[in-house]
């Protein structure tokens, strides 16, 4: 049997997400982007597409690595301006019944208390339909608006595991399960004694509370995370379930998974019990002939500045003071540390990067592959990377929203259905039991052991 792949959207609530210059399109409708219709239709698609989820990125600050300012980004709508992506998923799961939402949330400028409350909430209104990409941030601008400094990379991780501790204390400790009980005749909403003051004394965080939300069907949200540096990889490796990667081809990403699977081992968790997916964009059409007149069109639209923009904010490294025909080499930074691994050869040693070769790349879909071609060559090239790089699945970007992703919807899909790699009809359950067939945290998962045992 074929292994099955997983399928999340990947978008963001901001005019151009991985595509910089294609909200120019005559038919790109990501300039909606505020409006809660655009949400809605896209979560109806994706529903009936037999996605499993839509993954949304957030970014909090500015990309104003690139010649030392904000310009590039404003002029070319590079992650910018950007609303939060929490507010979008009520109404979202208002209009569908299976889709997922993965969605990041910045924690270094939350609390833990505070955080757990709206991933609850989220988790009670969409029936345990939620998961959150845990992020701590890269752009020194989100500091510097905070009024405070950036931590030093590793530092930013060490946080995230006190965080991680006290969250999982407020979502699996505080409430016994039952506690509810919501008798009438008694007039006893919540029985005191099931309902427990958590502790906690980290290096970051000290508490003393109850969770404000009774148990949510998943307690703790589905938990993804994307950073692939040696600490990234060990905080994935305990912590995350699902993880995303990125980058343009099998020899960087495949290392990547393996070692990502390692750390779970390390961990003391089973390698499967992570879900990898990677960055993949698709140009889809009815022929061969129409996919490649469709790329370029799109490539037409394309900005490679505001490409440059977005490599320099994600690696911290300005790529507008390099000429274009200059190689990209490896400096380490404090911003994400493979991205850069991505273009150069601490990536994959067999090639060379120009900064211009970045900036042509990067412009359609980010530091991922872009697989153009009628539905049977597409699906061909994603099963040679699903099998080669050994991810359970992948996060497909737009190029035109959502036109994307309606042509990956009726095109892609049904032929990826034809040969047993994705289902055909929406598992039921909350998000966790449909991808792992579990309703809680595995009990090799750190949230596992703050769980509160009756009595
Ligand atoms: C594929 C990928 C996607 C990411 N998406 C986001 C995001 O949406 N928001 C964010 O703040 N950080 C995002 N990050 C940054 C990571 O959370 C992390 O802060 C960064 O990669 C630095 O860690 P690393 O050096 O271990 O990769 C992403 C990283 C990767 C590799």
């Amino acid at each position: 049997m074929p292994r099955e792949i997983l399928l999340n959207a990947f978008s963001m609530n901001t005019v151009g997400h991985v595509s910089p210059g294609l909200w120019t399109h005559p038919r790109d409708r990501s300039t909606e982007y505020h409006r809660l219709a655009t949400w809605t239709g896209l979560a109806e698609t994706l529903e009936r597409g037999l996605f499993d989820g839509l993954f949304l990125a957030d970014v909090l600050g500015v990309y104003d690595v690139h010649r030392g300012g904000p310009d590039g980004a404003l002029r070319h709508a590079v992650q910018l301006p950007i609303n939060d992506p929490l507010l979008l998923v009520s109404a979202m799961a208002h209009v569908t019944r299976h889709l997922g939402f993965g969605v990041t949330a910045n924690l270094s400028w939350d609390t833990p208390y505070q955080l757990a409350r709206r991933f609850s909430t989220l988790d009670h209104l969409t029936e345990g339909r939620i998961g959150w990409n845990i992020v701590t941030g890269y752009l020194a601008s989100a500091a510097r608006a905070m009024g405070a400094e950036m931590a030093a990379h590793d530092e930013r991780y060490d946080l995230a595991e006190d965080f991680m501790a006290l969250a999982y204390r407020f979502w699996e400790g505080s409430w016994e399960e039952g506690a509810a009980i919501r008798d009438r005749a008694s007039g006893v909403f919540a029985d005191p004694a099931r309902v427990h003051t958590i502790r906690h004394a980290g290096p970051h965080f000290h508490a003393k509370g109850i969770h404000l939300c009774e148990p949510s069907p998943q307690r703790t949200p589905l938990l993804y995370q994307a950073g692939t540096s040696r600490a990234g990889r060990a905080f994935a490796g305990r912590h995350a379930e699902c993880v995303f990667v990125s980058g343009p081809s099998v020899p960087v990403i495949a290392p990547r998974v393996a070692a990502l699977r390692e750390a779970a081992v390390a961990a003391g968790r089973a390698g499967d019990d992570l879900k990898v997916f990677s960055a993949l964009t698709v140009i889809v059409a009815e022929t061969a002939g129409e996919a490649r007149a469709l790329e370029a069109e799109y490539r037409r639209h394309a900005s490679g500045e505001g490409a440059l923009v977005l490599m320099s904010g994600w690696t911290g490294l300005d790529f507008g003071a390099f000429e274009p025909d200059q190689e990209v080499r490896h400096i380490e930074s404090d911003a994400m540390r493979t991205a850069l691994e991505n273009v150069t050869a601490r990536g994959d040693p067999t090639r060379r990067w120009t900064v211009r070769e970045v900036a042509e790349f990067v412009a359609i879909g980010g530091v991922a592959p872009v697989l153009v071609g009628s539905a049977a060559e597409v699906a061909d090239a994603i099963e040679d990377w699903v099998d080669r790089t050994g991810v359970d699945g992948l996060n497909l970007s737009s190029v035109v929203f959502p036109e994307t992703f309606e042509r990956i919807a009726a095109l892609l899909v049904p032929e990826l259905q034809r040969r047993g790699r994705v289902k055909r009809a929406h598992r039921p359950g909350t998000l966790r039991e449909k991808l792992f067939g579990r309703a809680r945290v595995a009990d090799t998962h750190p949230a596992a052991c703050y769980r509160v045992r009756p009595g």
